[in-house]
């Protein structure tokens, strides 16, 4: 550990020690805290100080929601689930809700409030750690002056720019378990087992874990599905034994000419929420079919738990390499995977498309030999 008090300590432009901050934000992901961990201890090496914001932004709106992290604050977190910062995936500041008297809400930016708010707290630097809505907002502060490198988070997966993101491999392995179980109870019962995954656009979760817990077939967002061929290859698996299936959907799986499956209310736009999409499936299938059927949502069950080891390991890693980032003085970048590489690409590059599992990928050609059906 670097003595803090060293003339060789790196000084900010204000002629003080460089103060960096950090912040989660987006839906949780196992490996926040592993990220978090290796950003504090990379800076206090370098005779930094730290800061983190609470909740997101939030903390930095509402006043007594920034606090100093020290070498203490970060013991023993690389294996804990969840964010020791807490985290929202609501009230984005670029549009933050605001009630009128009337009742009414409009939204407001507020990002020039935020970039003022980190320089009256004399911030030199921040490390957002987050998804593609929360590295969005990071661009955004980025054009507006804010010195920002942000660091991939999701279960889904779904960001263009890194090979993977931290959190992805605990969840597969969380619905690889779930999986794994449901086979025992399928089989005893002769039933088809429907378990619904995360995911929201893209099918990476369902297509991992449907292949790794030997499903029987797999739904996911990037091959519509076509209900009849998924009840054709069941009748035809129960026809040979043993008389059971599992089938695995990625909650915004569609089929074929239809529309994906939304919670009651949600209105279809960047943040709506999925729901239903395993009941519905499993009522088609049990009338299809004739099998008996049951379905289950595994929910915020994959955003929960202890980091799988693969995803401590990528999660510290993003955190050192971030830190490397802002020394060079890189903003407006987010680090990625390039194996076996961690590299520094444009935020702006980071957020312009999601990554979509290609249906030529080797992992569905995989699934195809193994007789998974895709519904297709
Ligand atoms: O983006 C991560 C994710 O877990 C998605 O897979 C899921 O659709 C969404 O967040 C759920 O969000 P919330 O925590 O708001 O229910």
């Amino acid at each position: 550990m670097a003595d803090l008090s060293s003339p060789d300590a790196t000084y900010s432009r204000f002629g003080r020690r460089f103060r960096l901050a950090v912040n989660t934000g987006g839906g949780d992901a196992p490996g926040l805290n592993a990220v978090i961990r290796a950003v504090v201890m990379s800076a206090l090496n370098r005779g930094w100080e730290v800061v983190g914001i609470r909740q997101g932004y939030d903390g930095l709106l509402d006043g007594d929601g920034v606090v100093q992290l020290d070498e203490g604050s970060v013991q023993g977190i690389t294996h804990l689930g969840g964010t020791i910062l807490g985290t929202t995936n609501r009230g984005n500041p670029l549009r933050f809700p605001v009630e009128r008297p009337d009742g009414s809400v409009e939204t407001v930016d507020r990002s020039q409030e935020i970039v003022q708010a980190f320089r009256d707290r004399h911030i030199d630097a921040l490390v957002a750690i987050g998804g593609d809505g929360s590295l969005y907002i990071a661009s955004e502060l980025s054009k507006q002056g804010l010195p920002v490198v942000g660091v991939p988070k999701t279960i889904d997966n779904d960001l263009a720019a890194t090979s993977v993101t931290f959190g992805f491999n605990t969840a597969v392995q969380t619905a690889t378990d779930a999986i794994d179980k449901l086979h025992s109870t399928a089989q005893s019962h002769e039933r088809i087992m429907v378990v619904e995954v995360m995911g929201r656009h893209t099918g990476w979760i369902a297509l991992f874990a449907g292949v790794t817990g030997n499903a029987d077939a797999i739904l996911i967002p990037e091959v519509p599905y076509r209900m009849e061929k998924v009840a054709e290859h069941l009748r035809r698996k129960y026809a040979r034994g043993p008389r059971y299936g599992i089938v695995v959907v990625a909650e915004g799986a569609k089929p074929e000419g239809g529309e994906v499956s939304l919670r009651p209310g949600e209105q279809p736009g960047d943040s709506q929420r999925y729901g239903g999409l395993a009941e519905r499936v499993a009522e088609d299938l049990q009338e299809l079919t004739g099998f008996q059927t049951r379905s289950l949502v595994l929910g915020h069950l994959q955003r929960g738990g202890q980091p799988t080891a693969y995803d401590r390991l990528l999660a510290l890693r993003f955190g050192s390499a971030a830190v490397d980032v802002v020394e060079r003085g890189e903003f407006g970048c987010m680090v990625a995977l390039d194996p076996p590489d961690v590299k520094a690409v444009p935020l702006e590059e980071a957020i312009r498309e999601l990554k979509k599992v290609s249906v030529d990928s080797d992992v569905v050609r995989t699934a195809r030999r193994l007789d998974i059906s895709f519904g297709d």
